[in-house]
């Protein structure tokens, strides 16, 4: 049998060749676990980590050979698993030596030895096969099966216990070939009543050793006990010690995965998310792992100049950063040229696909794989959506600290139950709500999380894109979208050369340890204005409040941050820099300012009194946008400063005025129609626009050096009389709005 290789291994990976000496290889009566698993996929490491965990012996078969025993979703295969158990048994002489045989990429122990020798005791039987309620692969035999009065009546090969002499015997009958089935060798042994009864076989039809969730998903929960979580049998009332997702149930064993035996618990948390991590602090800047960080922007998005930001004050050495930028929209292009005009050099290098290219969103994102691929000196492929919202300046370091082959930050949506990874999926392979999934949102459980669904970003090894992921079509599908079409190739069909048994993808993990930040709704983008980010007052509030709002503005209501410079006249900050300039802007781009005439059509009875040069909110769509502002951020401080007074914020009339020396450079004194306005200045005295201000009459009471992004909130009429002081240079703009008329 050349090429054969057995390693043994105590709990690989785990403890040293000097700890499986001193631990003796046979604890526990003499119990030895064989698997086979052909590679350490994430799978396999998930059941040497619960092997561990109650201290197994396990030996691992088959370890650098190539898998020919097909997968579930082909016809039959798994001999290979049978040759290499029946060469690995010629080796063991002791009688009393047993033996566990289980499939590791999709088995997690759930209790330990002594437990499991017991209950084998106690089936009092010389080999006890798991079973199962499905009859795979020859139905036809159904008939030959014994009867059970109660529990499962069908052989499942993917674990069985037994006294190494019987299996020995057993598995001396086995000449087929690799591909043949493993199920079906064993059934026909199993259901011939000879053979049964002198190799002495039962099977453990009420999961009390094992259970299959094939078929069975509806019998299983988790079981939380003191620092532990193990899986009961709800119809048998059993705690099996070994769970198995045969089958198409691997979704169900990565998320009893996530918990048994004991990887989160109520009492301790995650215990495994800080296991084997890859530590970045203390190295060198030139050390840091070399990332290429693919940007996506595939459809008109908001806030795509403060993603650029974000991505500039991520804390990674940027000399370590290779960005690849997908730009398909020709609306982003002075974004993203605006970002790379100031900060390309500092990066190690960029690459930037533009709109002309023509090139379709999934060719973009394989491309962008085979930059980290065929660069050597790429670790990591960091890939973000260009609506993704990275409040944490740490995500990146802490991701990569984490050390998986892929792992996503949670992101969410305010105020809605969204997130970008999903806890189950539904049969026809989209969104499902796991049991856990509200408290993994709300951060009632804190940890890692292998789920079946991740989108906007995510952090790939760049190993795994070079091995397991070398598909060159990752995103390609015909009948899913191309982000539900990876996640499904990550979770399945990946080990194309070397698979085994149930072909066992690799884990996307999602963390909710820290907080990352959020995703932009992209819905109802409209790019039709100059500064569109404007109109997402409603559509994104809480990314438009951090962009447009002042930051001092929340101190507001809780400080006495608002000034009085004249009697019954408040002052306080209410828009940033950033807002000012964007409304200027904005009707400038419009450009269509009033001629300053007492005639004018925009105003109910055509005649305006005082009229300034301006141009109506409505006039550029913003009528709405502009209510909802004085509503939630106005409305408030007016009814802490006139109390008892409550608006709704009405307004017939709010614009933008502009007084230029040579056009009109003030405004004579007059009342408003209003019983409250609002003043924000839109920039700034001295450097933008020398003179200007206002004056109050009555109180002869003038305020010269008005500050920009802040409002002026006064009476209307009878005792605010007031007037426009003149600007004497440059352009003064000022944001009017008269509040219930
Ligand atoms: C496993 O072995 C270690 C060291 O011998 C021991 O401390 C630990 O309690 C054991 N765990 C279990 C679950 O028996
Ligand atoms: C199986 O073995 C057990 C104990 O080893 C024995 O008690 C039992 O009679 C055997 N059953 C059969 C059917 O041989
Ligand atoms: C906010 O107020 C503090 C004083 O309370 C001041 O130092 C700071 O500059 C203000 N921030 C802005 C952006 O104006
Ligand atoms: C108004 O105030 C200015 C200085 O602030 C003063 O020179 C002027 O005399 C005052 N006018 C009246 C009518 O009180």
């Amino acid at each position: 049998m050349s090429g054969f290789l057995v390693f043994l291994v105590c709990f690989l990976a785990f403890l040293s060749p000097l700890d499986c000496k001193e631990k003796g290889l046979v604890p526990d009566g003499d119990l030895l676990v064989l698997t086979v698993a052909t590679q350490e996929t994430d799978g396999f490491r998930r059941f040497l980590r619960s092997a561990k965990h109650f201290n197994y012996t396990v030996k691992v078969l088959g370890r650098g050979e190539t898998w020919e025993g097909g997968d579930y979703m082909s016809p039959p295969g798994g001999g290979q698993k049978v040759r290499l158990l029946k060469s690995a048994l010629e080796e063991i002489q002791e009688e009393n030596r047993v033996i566990l045989f289980v499939d590791s990429y999709d088995v997690v122990f759930s209790s330990g030895p002594k437990e499991l020798l017991k209950k084998f005791q106690q089936a009092k039987h010389r080999v006890v096969f798991s079973a199962e309620t499905l009859i795979w692969p020859d139905r036809h035999l159904e008939d030959k099966h014994p009867h059970v009065r109660e529990g499962k009546r069908f052989l499942g090969s993917g674990g069985f216990i037994g006294y190494a002499p019987n299996l020995k015997k057993m598995l001396s009958e086995w000449s087929g070939a690799d591909s043949d089935s493993d199920q079906l060798f064993f059934t026909k042994i199993y259901i011939n009543a000879e053979k049964r009864k002198s190799l002495n076989i039962t099977l453990d039809n009420k999961c009390r050793l094992f259970q299959n969730l094939h078929g069975a998903l509806d019998e299983v929960v988790l079981k939380f006990e003191d620092g532990r979580v193990r899986a009961r049998n709800l119809i048998y009332d059993t705690l099996p010690v070994i769970i198995h997702g045969n089958g198409p149930t691997k979704l169900q064993i990565n998320y009893l995965g996530n918990y048994i035996p004991n990887l989160w618990t109520f009492e301790t948390g995650c215990t495994f998310c800080k296991e084997d991590p890859r530590p970045l602090s203390g190295l060198q800047k030139t050390e840091f792992p070399v990332v290429v960080i693919g940007i996506f922007i595939q459809q008109p998005t908001p806030f795509v100049s403060a993603f650029f930001e974000r991505l500039f004050n991520l804390k990674y050495p940027k000399n370590r950063l290779k960005l690849f930028i997908y730009n398909k929209e020709y609306h982003h292009d002075r974004h993203v040229r605006s970002f790379l005009e100031s900060h390309e050099s500092e990066y190690q290098a960029v690459k930037l696909i533009s709109p002309e290219e023509e090139i379709d969103p999934v060719a973009a994102r394989n491309i962008a794989f085979d930059t980290c691929r065929d660069d050597i000196d790429c670790e990591f492929f960091f890939s973000i959506d260009v609506d993704v919202v990275i409040k944490n300046e740490d995500t990146l370091g802490i991701l990569i600290e984490l050390n998986k082959p892929f792992v996503a930050p949670m992101l969410t949506k305010p105020g809605r139950l969204w997130t970008n990874f999903w806890g189950a999926l539904s049969a026809d392979g989209f969104y499902a709500r796991s049991e856990d999934y509200v408290d993994i949102v709300q951060g009632q459980r804190v940890g890692l999380w292998n789920v079946p669904y991740v989108s906007h970003i995510f952090l790939v090894k760049a190993d795994a894109l070079r091995t397991d992921l070398k598909e060159p079509d990752l995103f390609e599908s015909a009948t899913l979208d191309p982000d539900m079409a990876f996640c499904s190739k990550l979770r399945n069909k990946l080990l194309l050369i070397v698979v085994f048994v149930r072909l066992q993808g690799i884990f996307m993990f999602v963390t909710n340890m820290d907080t990352f930040g959020r995703v932009l709704s992209t819905d109802n983008y409209q790019t039709n204005h100059l500064h569109n980010d404007l109109w997402q007052i409603f559509e994104n509030p809480v990314e438009w409040e951090e962009r447009y709002i002042h930051p001092n503005y929340s101190k507001i209501m809780k400080e006495d941050f608002v000034e009085m410079p004249c009697p019954d006249v408040y002052w306080f900050p209410i828009l940033t820099e950033l807002a000012c300039d964007h409304f200027v802007e904005e009707m400038e781009n419009f450009g269509q300012w009033s001629g300053g005439g007492n005639a004018d059509t925009r105003i109910q009875g055509g005649y305006e009194n005082v009229p300034t040069i301006d141009i109506h909110m409505n006039q550029v769509g913003y009528e709405k946008e502009w209510h909802k502002l004085l509503l939630d951020y106005i409305a408030p401080i007016t009814e802490k400063m006139f109390p008892g007074y409550y608006t709704r914020a009405q307004f017939d009339l709010a614009f933008v005025v502009r007084y230029k020396p040579d056009e009109q450079p003030s405004l004579r004194p007059h009342h408003d129609a209003s019983t409250f306005t609002i003043n924000i200045a839109l920039n700034r005295v001295g450097t933008d626009f020398q003179g200007g201000g206002c004056r109050f009459l009555r109180y002869n009471c003038s305020i010269t050096s008005p500050r920009k992004g802040w409002a002026f909130m006064h009476p209307g009429r009878l005792t605010h009389y007031h007037e426009g002081l003149p600007v004497t240079e440059g352009v003064r703009y000022i944001a009017v709005s008269f509040v219930d008329p």
